[in-house]
């Protein structure tokens, strides 16, 4: 892409609806990963839009109190997108009632999933082997929820039945308000690549806004994708785990700026802004063991963080593990505040995808 296109604003205001986002810049639903805590800080990050993980239908209708959890939010993340998960029309319609009384800034309907769990319910990509439960669904969902509707989707179930455009006509029709697409089939879960020409060809196809979504592990990747593929927003999900300052360098290149990558002390700084966040959510015992996961993204790519990472197997307190993730970073620290040891060897994790 050359200098003059880059120059570009392309992440302006995006109207969905009634509602108006700050950016069309998106943090992807994701299952066990975009609890409270990260979606707030994406948000600190610049993420115009943030959404819960896809939460079942079955226990919101049902008010089930462990499924309600999901809905816990707070002002600092909002506009918040809330994502249902089932089959049947009028538990969809009910679970859509009780998420936007629990606050839900717009209701979003996974038709994308492809766990086995919630395939064999008929739920998440099953869907798109029954285009008029999609009808029904999104009718279903539409006439009971006054907020703005989206649906996330895949190209089709499998190789042979690429159906996102009828899909995305379909559900335009029903009254939604945009359509969020990751073009891999649901047979394909993460494999292959996220083929765009589908965003694309979607974009032609339909009125309503286009996300694109897949496969962007990098800032110019997110500008690649709306330049190739006309789509009017680009949703980010494994890219954003560990690294949501993706979001703000992304915005920064969009403004003609060279992306900011964190320091080590702002990098500090939100490492331990999530931790306490997450303390408060689950309590400290849970927080720990989750933000060891966590740890181990929020320093890859850095230098010499695999002999962090074996340090750091062990420990499970909160404590202990401040005082070995400050360790690590004082070693990164020289007085100058530049990192003092070499690069890994083993650069970017996601290099060889990035790629592609
Ligand atoms: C761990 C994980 C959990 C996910 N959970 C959900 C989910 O709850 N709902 C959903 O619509 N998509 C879910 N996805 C798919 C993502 O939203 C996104 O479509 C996919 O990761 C492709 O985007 P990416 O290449 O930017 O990661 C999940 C993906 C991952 C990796």
């Amino acid at each position: 892409m050359g200098f003059w296109t880059r120059l570009t604003h392309h992440f302006h205001m995006l109207r969905i609806g009634a509602l108006t986002l700050r950016n069309g810049l998106m943090m992807a639903p994701m299952s066990g990963i975009t609890n409270l805590p990260f979606r707030r800080i994406a948000k600190r990050l610049g993420a115009g839009l943030v959404a819960t993980e896809m939460i079942s239908a079955v226990g919101l209708a049902r008010r089930q109190e462990k499924t309600f959890r999901y809905l816990k939010s707070d002002p600092e993340e909002r506009p918040l997108s809330v994502q249902i998960f089932g089959s049947d029309p009028q538990v969809m319609a009910e679970a859509g009632r009780v998420a936007v009384d629990a606050g839900a800034d717009l209701v979003d309907i996974n038709m994308g999933c492809p766990a086995r769990k919630v395939i064999k319910t008929g739920a998440g990509g099953a869907l798109l082997r029954s285009p008029d439960r999609v009808r029904a669904i999104v009718s279903a969902v539409r006439a009971v929820c006054p907020v703005p509707l989206t649906v996330k989707t895949r190209t089709g179930w499998s190789a042979d039945q690429p159906v996102a455009s009828d899909i995305a006509r379909i559900v335009e029709d029903c009254g939604a308000d945009a359509i969020t697409l990751h073009p891999r089939f649901v047979a394909q879960r993460f494999s292959g690549q996220a083929d765009w020409g589908i965003i694309a060809h979607v974009k032609s196809q339909v009125g309503i806004p286009v996300i694109g979504n897949g496969d962007v592990w990098s800032p110019s990747r997110a500008l690649d994708m709306m330049q190739q593929t006309g789509c009017d927003g680009v949703m980010i999900g494994r890219a954003a785990i560990g690294n949501p300052w993706i979001f703000r360098e992304i915005l920064d290149l969009d403004k003609g700026l060279n992306p900011r990558p964190p320091e080590l002390w702002e990098r500090r700084k939100i490492i331990l802004a999530h931790f306490s966040l997450l303390t408060d959510l689950m309590g400290e015992e849970r927080a720990a063991k989750v933000m060891r996961g966590l740890l181990l993204y929020y320093t890859k790519g850095l230098p010499c963080s695999s002999r962090f990472r074996g340090a750091f197997t062990g420990i499970n307190d909160l404590d202990t593990m401040i005082a070995a993730m400050d360790a690590y970073f004082s070693l990164l620290t020289g007085s100058s505040g530049i990192p003092i040891l070499r690069p890994d060897p083993v650069a970017h994790p996601t290099s060889a995808e990035e790629q592609s």
